[in-house]
């Protein structure tokens, strides 16, 4: 039996595979109970769904942001489930047409969840069709040309649009100003995460020692989908070296293997740190720059590595660049 996925796409939190889609879906929260943290978010969205029964009406519209994997898609879900309403999701960027927004929307029962992930990637044609429709539960849609051009109205079933965003500043203020509630997710504190290890440590069947499960909750990056991450892995090398229960020590040494350091810093974030030392002296340097001489495409550096290193004060933002924090120099020295 082989550690499946080592490579740095491990880390990546946005990137899936099809075996941990699967496992994901045994993963994944099935009760608001069992969604750990994010307590505020929690809360509101709980009088949200409340409020929304009692009305017997749609529940309000609501914008989810923040990094991935901290739980919007899992947290749109169980809104539907609770609401006792029919989920609907798509990708934001896949809905290319106005024709296909249009047969979506069309499409929806009253009191319907729609989930849009991506949103700040959606074509503006498209977005501009979601304005009345969000507002009003109505689609204007031109028809003709000229002279003869005509705006004809459809009625729509009242719904909620549940937007979901790793970058709710590239949202366009029209579309943002639309959403009644907007809520933002935060990395999850290492007392959350060694709450969702346990669950998650009940749903595979495996014994855990409480020192292992601190161990794993300090390396996820306060990210929950990391932590599961780890959590496979983990149980996949305890399989191998047939280890009854998992102790630290199996947890410091899989990880190792995974090359994630005390930190949860993976290969591809000492990268990074590294290029920005050598490269650039420690900064200031520009994102364009920083991504040309690492390969790397700017949204994945700005939306899946950045936000946890800026959270960790590895990397500083300046006006004129990133630079590398003292923490991040004794970080490499060591
Ligand atoms: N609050 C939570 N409690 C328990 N598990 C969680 C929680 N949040 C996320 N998870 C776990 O992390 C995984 C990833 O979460 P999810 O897919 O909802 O993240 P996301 O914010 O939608 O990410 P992305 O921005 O990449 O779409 C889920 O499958 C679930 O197992
Ligand atoms: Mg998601």
């Amino acid at each position: 039996m082989e550690l499946e996925n080592s490579n740095v796409n491990f880390f990546n939190p946005s990137v899936d595979n099809i075996q941990e889609l699967h496992e994901d879906k045994r993963l994944r929260p099935s009760s608001f109970n069992e969604f750990i943290g994010q307590k505020l978010v929690i809360s509101n969205i709980d009088i949200m769904v409340q409020s929304a029964i009692k009305r017997e009406a749609a529940m309000d519209h609501a914008l989810f942001s923040g990094p991935p994997g901290l739980g919007k898609t899992s947290l749109a879900m169980l809104i539907a489930e609770k609401l006792g309403s029919e989920l609907h999701m798509i990708s934001g960027p896949a809905i290319e047409k106005k024709g296909d927004i249009a047969a979506i929307l069309t499409n929806l029962k009253p009191r319907d969840v729609l989930f849009i992930d991506e949103i700040h990637r959606i074509h503006i044609s498209v977005e501009e069709i979601l304005y009345s429709a969000i507002e009003d539960f109505r689609l204007d849609i031109l028809v003709g040309q000229g002279a003869a051009a005509r705006t004809l109205k459809i009625d729509l079933a009242p719904f909620t649009l549940i937007g979901a965003t790793t970058r709710s500043g590239l949202l366009s203020n029209p579309l943002r100003d639309r959403f009644m509630a907007s809520f933002h997710f935060d990395f999850y504190d290492a007392e959350d995460l060694i709450q969702i290890i346990d669950i998650n440590c009940k749903k595979l069947n495996l014994k855990i020692s409480t020192q292992a499960k601190g161990e794993m909750a300090k390396r996820a990056r306060g990210t929950p989908r990391i932590a599961n991450r780890i959590l496979r892995r983990v149980r996949d090398y305890a399989i191998v070296k047939e280890v009854e229960e998992i102790s630290k020590n199996e947890v410091v040494k899989a990880l190792e293997m995974l090359d994630i350091d005390h930190y949860g810093l993976d290969s591809m974030d000492r990268r990074i740190m590294t290029v920005m030392k050598d490269y650039y002296g420690g900064g200031p340097v520009g994102i364009e720059a920083l991504c040309a001489t690492l390969g790397e495409d700017r949204t994945t550096l700005e939306e899946v590595y950045e936000p946890y290193l800026l959270k960790e004060g590895f990397i500083l933002r300046t006006p004129r660049g990133r630079t590398l924090s003292e923490k991040a120099l004794e970080h490499l020295n060591s």
